[in-house]
């Protein structure tokens, strides 16, 4: 178990010893770090309420050459997020913050068998990153980005072996995709609920965004059709437009919502919003737009490259496998 000591040694002299760490925060910066927090108790409790129903023996059911290789794994990442929520939680405190308390989580959808908890927890991972990524947009404090990022490359570590846990290419693109509060919660908003200290003003969670027609792997190529409490059935679709970010783009591709196609060459995570015009989404959330934004985003993976490290520890998916969005669709 070294990875966790170390990075109690890493992280915590940073932001657990915070007690003289008072910095006068602006409320923008507490407002990231308990959202933030929020997200890691999410995690810890998705990752310890998993490893408390899926034994050995489910895993290797699963198609894993060994059960014990996920679980291993899974532990290390549970207790990474339960360190970060700790550490995260103490800093608010120091700084005379709330931390966002008494939520209710459920995770009964994304934890039906193993395919639909390793799927899930590779979006959750993804989300994660792209989280700490947004976050890197809104904080000022110098300090506080610094333990932004000791986190964020955590959570992509997280977010590789989830990766390879799902038979997939561990390392897709050469860059990663931001997302902002209100985009993460559109995605993480359906696990959660009757938190007794709220979400802070002024996030407010986008419309949540499913795809309803794809139920195996999403491709290059696969035309997705969705739902959302957001879009009206009898609002006709050409006045709506989804826009498909992957990573390594600085723009998004805008299409018309019937004809919402994976494009050729993707490989790795996708997140797609739902816009009300036809403009290019900005993929940095420093420049990009918000006003048009509909619902979501959803985010999948389209894996169209194999991953030789993957097919090891899940041959049987080793070729192409994805999620159809993520399994939070129930607000
Ligand atoms: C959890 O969510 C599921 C739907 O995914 C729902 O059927 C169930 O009633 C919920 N459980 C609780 C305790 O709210
Ligand atoms: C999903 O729905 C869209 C729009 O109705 C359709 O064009 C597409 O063929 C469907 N995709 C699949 C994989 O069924
Ligand atoms: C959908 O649009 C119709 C026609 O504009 C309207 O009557 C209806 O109330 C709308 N429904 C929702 C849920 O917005
Ligand atoms: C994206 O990159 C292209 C060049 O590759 C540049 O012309 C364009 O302005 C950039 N757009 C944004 C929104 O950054
Ligand atoms: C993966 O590809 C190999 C070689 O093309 C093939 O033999 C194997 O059956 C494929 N596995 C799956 C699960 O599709």
């Amino acid at each position: 178990m070294h990875f966790p000591i170390t990075l109690v040694t890493l992280v915590a002299p940073l932001i657990v010893s915070a007690a003289p760490w008072k910095r006068a925060l602006s409320s923008a910066d507490l407002q990231v770090l308990k959202f933030a927090d929020l997200l890691e108790q999410l995690e810890s409790r998705f990752y310890t309420e998993a490893l408390a129903k899926f034994q050995t023996s489910d895993f290797q059911e699963a198609g894993f050459t060994s059960g014990d290789l996920p679980i291993q794994q899974i532990t290390l990442i549970m207790n990474d997020e339960a360190t970060h929520a700790t550490a995260l939680g103490d800093t608010i405190v120091a700084n005379g913050g709330q931390v966002i308390s008494g939520c209710k989580f459920n995770f009964s959808s994304a934890l039906t068998d193993v395919n639909t908890f390793i799927a899930t927890a590779r979006v959750v991972e993804q989300v994660g990153v792209g989280a700490y990524l947004g976050g890197t947009a809104i904080i000022s404090d110098r300090a506080v980005l610094q333990v932004a990022g000791t986190i964020a490359t955590v959570e992509s570590r997280h977010q590789t072996i989830l990766n390879a846990l799902n038979g997939a290419n561990t390392i897709p693109n050469a860059f990663d995709i931001p997302l902002s509060p209100s985009q993460v919660l559109a995605i993480a908003g359906g696990f959660i609920s009757g938190c007794d200290v709220g979400i802070p003003e002024p996030v407010t969670a986008n419309a949540p965004l499913t795809v309803t027609n794809v139920t195996g792997p999403i491709q290059p190529g696969t035309t997705l059709s969705f739902q959302s409490p957001a879009i009206n059935s009898s609002i006709h679709d050409n006045t709506l437009f989804c826009q498909i970010i992957v990573g390594g783009q600085n723009v998004s591709t805008p299409m018309p919502l019937d004809q919402c196609t994976v494009p050729q060459n993707t490989n790795g995570p996708v997140v797609v919003l739902i816009t009300s015009d036809s403009e290019p989404l900005a993929v940095s959330t420093v420049d990009q737009v918000t006003g048009t934004t509909v619902a979501g985003p959803t985010v999948f993976f389209v894996d169209s490259v194999s991953d030789l490290l993957g097919k090891e520890v899940r041959p049987s998916m080793g070729n192409s496998s994805a999620s159809a969005g993520t399994s939070a669709s129930t607000s």
